[in-house]
């Protein structure tokens, strides 16, 4: 579709990501399928992934409201949920854009009401109860008088009640694996239905989008899934950890690819890049690619990754540079503008997982894909047939 001017890019197969929502939807269904796009969609691309994903969601989740703002911009006519914390004075903007505000307060609740009073319009809004992650939300031993209030509320119109799960993604201890309940996470569920429970004591419905799950819990937790999910980085194929169940077949949609620029031999004894953290004790050849830390490939992963050369995985060797990276080709001869994959699958299946480059950067997948930086332009693709 657009054609980068460096070899550094990553290429994203939006099909993939439909089929992803579509395992999802048939794992979840009758629930309805949020997804979130937050952080660039992961580092995908938000401007390529959000106007082709928008017809097979049935909403769609950003972290903070310049992303909803963006959505708006690219033309989405989707609901949009805000899912972080937002000041009382930027209210007015979620009734200006159309987006759905998280009220995580009692404060932002009058606000809100108070701008949808103002502009005579129904701002759309979920209730954010914390029900032990402690970062945000009404905590779930407060939730009363803050559910009283917002029935007192006439303009503002409360869709949605939901909460977020600190620890999804761990099993229970030996013996109790794989039985519904995920320790903290059950404790969490459990306090979110005592503090549904308010509504039919009151004799009135809860708001329609009762909604828990991110990927874990999709993948662990059937009974979290009340009228929708939220899947994060399931959406984009990868499993949020090892440990999760993999109840969905998902498959990841970004490949990270580069190209050799650069080909020598390296002798024994001449050390390689910034800081002279890698030296052979024979003469390989060596090949340089443009990529590094301002691309998002980690300098604290130096030494650690294993890259793909034409479908063959050899190690990076020397300190990553801010714009390059050096990899040993031990025997093997690569000519200038061969392909480099460094994260993603090569057409003979071998693979780079974003689990490996967490592993080698000390941290999780997430902070891989959403590290890959702007300047690495994003190449959209779809299959035939869509
Ligand atoms: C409120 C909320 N819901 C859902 C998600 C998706 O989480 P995951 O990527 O683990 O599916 C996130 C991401 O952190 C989130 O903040």
């Amino acid at each position: 579709m657009n054609t980068p001017l460096r070899p550094t890019h990553a290429v994203i197969q939006l099909s993939q990501l439909r089929r992803n929502v579509e395992a999802i939807r048939a794992k979840v269904s009758p629930a309805r399928v949020l997804v979130m796009l937050k952080a660039n969609a992961y580092g995908h691309g938000i401007d390529g992934v959000a106007p082709y994903i928008e017809p097979f969601v049935d909403a769609i989740g950003v972290a903070v409201l310049d992303e909803g703002v963006h959505l708006r911009e690219l033309g989405i006519k989707k609901p949009v949920l805000v899912a972080g914390g937002t000041l009382p004075e930027h209210v007015p903007y979620y009734l200006e854009h159309d987006l759905t505000l998280t009220i995580s307060s009692a404060e932002v609740l009058q606000a809100a009401e108070a701008a949808s009073q103002a502009a005579g319009k129904r701002l759309k809004a979920h209730l954010k109860i914390d029900t032990g992650m402690e970062r945000a939300g009404v905590r779930w031993y407060e939730a009363e008088a803050f559910l009283e209030q917002s029935l007192l509320c006439k303009h503002v119109e409360i869709e949605g009640i939901y909460t977020h799960f600190a620890n999804s993604e761990t099993l229970e201890p030996e013996g109790l694996e794989h039985k519904p309940g995920f320790s903290y996470a059950s404790t969490q569920l459990q306090r979110f239905n005592e503090v549904l429970a308010f509504y039919p004591r009151r004799g009135l419905p809860p708001p329609p989008l009762r909604h828990t799950a991110n990927s874990a819990a999709i993948l662990n937790m059937p009974e979290s899934y009340f009228d929708m999910v939220r899947p994060g980085v399931m959406f984009y194929g990868v499993y949020p950890d090892d440990e999760a169940l993999r109840s969905v077949a998902i498959a990841p949609a970004l490949t990270w690819k580069s190209a050799v620029v650069y080909s020598k031999q390296t002798l024994p004894g001449n050390p390689v890049s910034y800081g002279s953290l890698w030296v052979s004790d024979r003469p390989v050849r060596t090949i340089t690619i443009p990529c590094g830390y301002a691309d998002g490939y980690f300098r604290r992963m130096t030494n650690q990754p294993k890259v793909l050369v034409n479908g063959k995985k050899y190690q990076q060797v020397g300190r990553i540079c801010m714009d390059q990276c050096m990899v040993n080709l031990e025997d093997d001869q690569a000519g200038i503008g061969d392909e480099v994959i460094l994260l993603g699958k090569a057409a003979n299946g071998e693979c780079i997982r974003a689990e490996d480059l967490a592993v080698w950067a000390g941290t999780n997948s997430y902070e891989v894909m959403t590290n890959i930086s702007a300047r690495v332009p994003r190449v959209f693709e779809i299959e035939e047939g869509g």
